[in-house]
């Protein structure tokens, strides 16, 4: 297949701290070098790009995620038969939870958490099921500079188990299954300000999804910086909002943003099909 050249690429930000949509590319194509660089670079600028109407099979999909890097496994969530990267997200009509539901951040829980994860719609409702997604360099950029010092010297763990617990499955969805992989052994400590690799910036490293304790002060301590720091994560001002269709494909910088599934469709059937690429270890 001939590589997509020099296309007229447009960005339009989608809120005024991150996402962005990217029109004039079609993503079933392999992408020329220029292209790649006008993607990773929005990437980098605005942390969750968004594109519509495309048309991609898995391969498609896959092959674009390779751009940024090699892709990982799900530790736990059963991935596609013949695509084991590959996740199939679906909420049943009746689920009374979804996969994603709750501010977080993914894989946290491994020593060397996703740099990104790449969503693409299949099945959506009629409304409702946005994703929510807050900026973590912002969040990090609103503390005073005595709190940023102080956090600058502490870790955090993170911990699998919070979600994925070893007396049952929790993918919460009934088309999703969990494999018997014991969560106690995946839990570690990241720092809880985060340098991002490719630019430098500072971002707020901890979320509601996996982390369960500060480092080094006591249980009491640790209690209220997480009570704030989750609450002061998520703000209305740090964040922007994706509405899906069939043919959508979303894919956020998961070094330096939280995001929230939300579940606000009862009785309907929601579905995208999840890529993740390998990350570095946080510092
Ligand atoms: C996820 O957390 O990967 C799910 C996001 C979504 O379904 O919108």
């Amino acid at each position: 297949m001939k590589p997509s050249t020099s296309v007229p690429a447009t960005v339009k930000p989608l809120s005024g701290v991150l996402g962005a949509e990217i029109s004039g590319i079609d993503l079933s194509q392999k992408l020329s070098t220029e292209l790649f660089h006008i993607i990773h670079q929005a990437f980098l600028d605005h942390h969750v790009l968004v594109f519509r109407n495309q048309t991609l099979t898995p391969e498609q999909q896959m092959r674009f995620g390779r751009c940024f890097g090699e892709l990982d496994f799900h530790p736990f969530v059963e991935g596609n038969t013949e695509f084991p990267e590959l996740l199939n997200i679906v909420t049943e009509p009746d689920d009374q939870l979804n996969f994603g539901g709750g501010w977080h951040t993914d894989v946290t829980f491994l020593a060397e958490p996703d740099l990104g994860s790449i969503l693409y719609g299949i099945e959506l409702p009629a409304y409702g099921g946005d994703t929510l997604f807050s900026s973590q360099i912002a969040a990090y950029n609103t503390l005073s500079d005595p709190m940023k010092e102080m956090l600058g010297a502490l870790t955090a763990t993170h911990a699998a188990a919070k979600q994925y617990r070893a007396d049952g499955p929790s993918t919460k969805s009934k088309a999703m299954n969990t494999n018997d992989t014991d969560p106690a052994a995946f839990t570690v400590s990241h720092p809880v300000i985060r340098t991002h690799p490719e630019t430098g910036r500072k971002a707020l490293y901890v979320n509601s999804g996996f982390t369960t304790r500060i480092n080094g002060v006591s249980r009491d301590e640790s209690k209220m910086l997480l009570d704030f720091l989750l609450n002061h994560a998520v703000q209305e001002r740090f964040t922007c909002r994706v509405a899906w269709e069939p043919g959508t494909l979303v894919m956020w910088d998961n070094r330096c943003v939280q995001h929230h599934a939300l579940h606000d469709y009862a009785g309907q059937r929601r579905h995208v099909r999840r890529i993740t690429v390998k990350g570095d270890q946080p510092r």
